[in-house]
């Protein structure tokens, strides 16, 4: 007996050992190579994750459920679906896919939802603690070449959380609008330098499905404190990062697998009133060192 039961036109029927197979051999070929690899290969292997979980019908109607709750929550300033991706790791996966850079160069991370497009351009120098609450930070690096050549015209877009683990985006009259945020470019010596707040750990949105499926997991939703980083310069591959605070309890834990080694930064607590003052902080201070290596376009 083959799986074909009319031998004289060439079909065959759905059974659950050939599923997959039928599903497949059911695209025309009208299609690009591309999609008919996409498909084949996600076909393929939702077809076995059924298979090995057996899901009972109402199990299947929860996944279904899930997924629709998931889209409702989304609207232009809630993407509940990248949430879902970042918490399962697949961003970060398909982030280091499309950012295989050679040793030495800066490590590409998520991008997450919080970025904007118009942060304001700051003199470098600049705080960008329009509300001045938290514990100082002084921030310098360098933008340079893998041969360690500083690059002229570098754009370093950066952004973070408050002291207390808030975007200016998530407190609209709590913090003032950009609070946190700024746009530098480097001069001939690629010198980066900017003063701001100490971040702090913070939770990613937990009150829709994705909220949900963590706890039911018993998983968190912490991320370890981090600076932000989009840095662009002409000629090079941009890189998207952040760096993380060496102190952070959920380095190991973050709830989105952000945290690359090379990305940790040693962040010195500082005593030193003229210094503070000539920086223009009050003290004590925290200070942070950072480089950003980018890579020639090829
Ligand atoms: C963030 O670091 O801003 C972030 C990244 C992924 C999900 C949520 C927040
Ligand atoms: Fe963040």
């Amino acid at each position: 007996m083959t799986d074909s039961v009319r031998e004289d036109i060439d079909i065959t029927y759905f059974t659950e050992a050939n599923s997959a197979d039928v599903v497949i051999e059911r695209m025309s070929g009208t299609g690009t190579p591309r999609m008919a690899k996409v498909m084949g290969s996600v076909i393929r292997h939702l077809h076995a994750v059924v298979k090995e979980v057996e899901p009972t019908q109402d199990e299947w109607m929860a996944a279904i459920q899930f997924l629709t709750a998931t889209g409702q929550m989304c609207d232009d300033r809630r993407q509940e679906y990248i949430l879902l991706s970042d918490v399962l790791g697949v961003s970060m996966l398909v982030d280091a896919i499309n950012t295989r850079r050679p040793t030495g160069a800066t490590e590409n991370t998520v991008l997450g939802p919080f970025h904007v497009e118009n942060a304001p351009t700051r003199p470098m120098g600049a705080t960008i603690s329009d509300d001045g609450k938290g514990e100082p930070l002084v921030v310098t690096g360098k933008v340079v070449d893998t041969d360690g050549n500083p690059i002229e015209g570098a754009v370093v877009d950066t952004w973070q959380t408050s002291h207390d683990g808030f975007y200016d985006s998530q407190q609209p009259g709590i913090q003032p609008e950009h609070n946190l945020r700024g746009v530098f470019r480097t001069g001939a010596d690629g010198r980066l330098w900017y003063r701001s707040v100490k971040p702090t750990y913070y939770g990613i949105p937990d009150d829709g499905p994705v909220g949900q499926m963590l706890r039911a997991m018993g998983r968190g939703n912490t991320r370890p404190a981090h600076l932000h980083y989009i840095v662009s310069a002409d000629g090079y591959e941009t890189v998207t990062t952040h760096i993380f605070v060496d102190d952070d309890p959920y380095l190991t834990e973050d709830a989105v697998f952000g945290v690359k080694e090379s990305l940790i930064r040693t962040f010195v607590h500082r005593d030193d009133p003229v210094k503070a003052a000539e920086l223009g902080v009050s003290n004590p201070y925290w200070s942070v060192e950072t480089d950003f290596v980018l890579t020639e376009q090829s």
